[in-house]
């Protein structure tokens, strides 16, 4: 135990809620800006905008701050690790330059063509007209169509054929929020397998490589519904096994993270893929710069060694001194609580009854994702509301420990996904059968 130590975790989701949560665990005396109602239960909310970076500058500096650890992408993309490191602040994540990696698409590609990393091929556009021509031209089949930039999770169309691609490069010509992000248009070749979620803590030269998780990214059951930030991930993901996952670090994380510091733009932080399993292999989807939101949370509930000297460690450029992160056996489980209207808009305020009776669930941690301390107690504040999350020693029984504690959670229009973990259940019980048939 370290009571001497300050952090400051910058954000608001159950991401935040997941880090501060585990790093009071190790010790540390935790500031949240601006957190929610889970995160004053662990630490001491201050009340300033992620992205106020003049302000959180001024925080760090004034309350002794000795480590600031960045959730979210936007703060990062407009450069508070350059701004605390111009202060002399100690700080986790990449700078804005090397944020870039997710902020842009077309970064990201031409960041991978240098390291050769296994990715869909695509073709870049600098006019909506272009793209156009382009997808006339060519033969109908399935795409991917994409802004460039930063798009809340909304700037990509995977489209079966060329009219909906059409129509994609349409809506991004014409909306006015796309404005911005759609100054580049993307068209991928649209890939097929599985899809994983795999991070790495790199401090721009040695890399530890997480387990691999798996999120839900569509609304609904069965994959349905429109894309959301994730309404739920387990870990770890059965599909991707020690052999696999030695490959993805080998083959896509390593030689990124090497292609960034050849391009003079090391990247420090978590380095989060998005992987298709194809049938020619792992290739990546996208990277994100941060820690993934709920993977974060389904992570952190398995970590038993210290997340601090993790991020500390990689804040110093001596990741290479360090233990590798030791994980609690079996699986986790995170189930995302939604408020009704999710993705779309909603109402907040709803108070939430039952958060106590959840938490006394065996193996069970209530992250909140949205929530606001109010007069009536603790109340929703958002479309993702909390991220209910369950460590057991089987997939099976992580998944019916977090569900238990769902049911224990009421509000008017709370509703989640109730297939989370479902596919690597179903994963396993082909792994199981696979064994059973070999020869002896
Ligand atoms: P992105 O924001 O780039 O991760 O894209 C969001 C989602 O779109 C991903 O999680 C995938 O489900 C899907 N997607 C993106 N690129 C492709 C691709 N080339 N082929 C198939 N699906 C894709
Ligand atoms: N769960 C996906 C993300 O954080 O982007």
């Amino acid at each position: 135990m370290n009571p001497s130590r300050r952090v400051l975790v910058v954000g608001s989701g159950g991401r935040e809620h997941a880090l501060a949560w585990k790093l009071a665990r190790d010790g540390a005396e935790v500031l949240v800006a601006p957190g929610n109602a889970g995160t004053a239960a662990v630490g001491e909310n201050i009340a300033l905008a992620a992205t106020d970076i003049a302000g959180l500058v001024a925080l760090a500096r004034e309350r002794q701050v000795d480590l600031t650890v960045v959730g979210p992408e936007a703060p990062l993309v407009a450069g508070i690790v350059d701004a605390f490191t111009a202060a002399g602040l100690r700080v986790f994540g990449p700078t804005a330059k090397a944020a870039q990696i997710e902020g842009s698409k077309l970064f990201c590609k031409q960041i991978l063509h240098r390291g050769d990393v296994p990715t869909a091929m695509f073709r870049e556009f600098r006019s909506p007209a272009r793209a156009r021509e382009y997808l006339e031209a060519r033969e109908d089949m399935p795409v991917v169509v994409k802004a460039d930039g930063l798009a809340a999770g909304k700037g990509v169309f995977v489209c079966d054929d060329r009219a909906a691609a059409l129509e994609a490069v349409a809506t991004l010509g014409g909306d006015p929020q796309f404005a911005a992000a759609a100054s580049g248009i993307l068209i991928e070749e649209r890939l097929d397998g599985i899809e994983v979620s795999v991070m790495a803590i790199t401090d721009g030269r040695t890399i530890v490589t997480l387990p691999p998780l798996q999120d839900h990214k569509a609304a609904h059951d069965g994959d349905q519904g429109p894309n959301t930030g994730g309404m739920g991930a387990y870990c770890p993901a059965p599909f991707v096994d020690d052999e696999l996952l030695a490959e993805i670090e080998s083959r896509i994380l390593v030689p990124t993270v090497h292609a960034m510091r050849r391009a003079k733009v090391p990247f420090q932080g978590v380095l989060f893929g998005g992987l298709m399993l194809t049938a020619q292999g792992p290739k990546v989807l996208e990277f994100n710069a941060r820690f993934g939101d709920p993977e974060c949370e389904a992570l952190m509930a398995r970590l038993d060694s210290s997340l601090l000297e993790l991020l500390d460690a990689t804040a110093d450029r001596r990741l290479d001194e360090v233990e590798p992160p030791r994980w609690r056996a079996g699986a986790s489980v995170t189930v995302v609580m939604a408020a009704e209207g999710y993705p779309g808009a909603v109402e907040k305020g709803r108070p939430i009854r039952g958060l106590e009776a959840a938490a006394g669930v065996e193996g069970v941690h209530v992250f909140h994702a949205a929530t606001r301390a109010a007069e009536a107690g603790i109340v929703t504040d958002g479309g993702r509301v909390l991220a209910v999350t369950a460590t057991a020693p089987t997939l099976a029984r992580a998944k019916l420990q977090a569900y238990t504690g769902v049911k224990e959670i009421r509000w008017p229009g709370a509703w989640c996904r109730k297939d989370i973990a479902d596919k690597g259940l179903h994963r396993e019980r082909e792994l199981a059968a696979d064994a059973a048939e070999e020869p002896a």
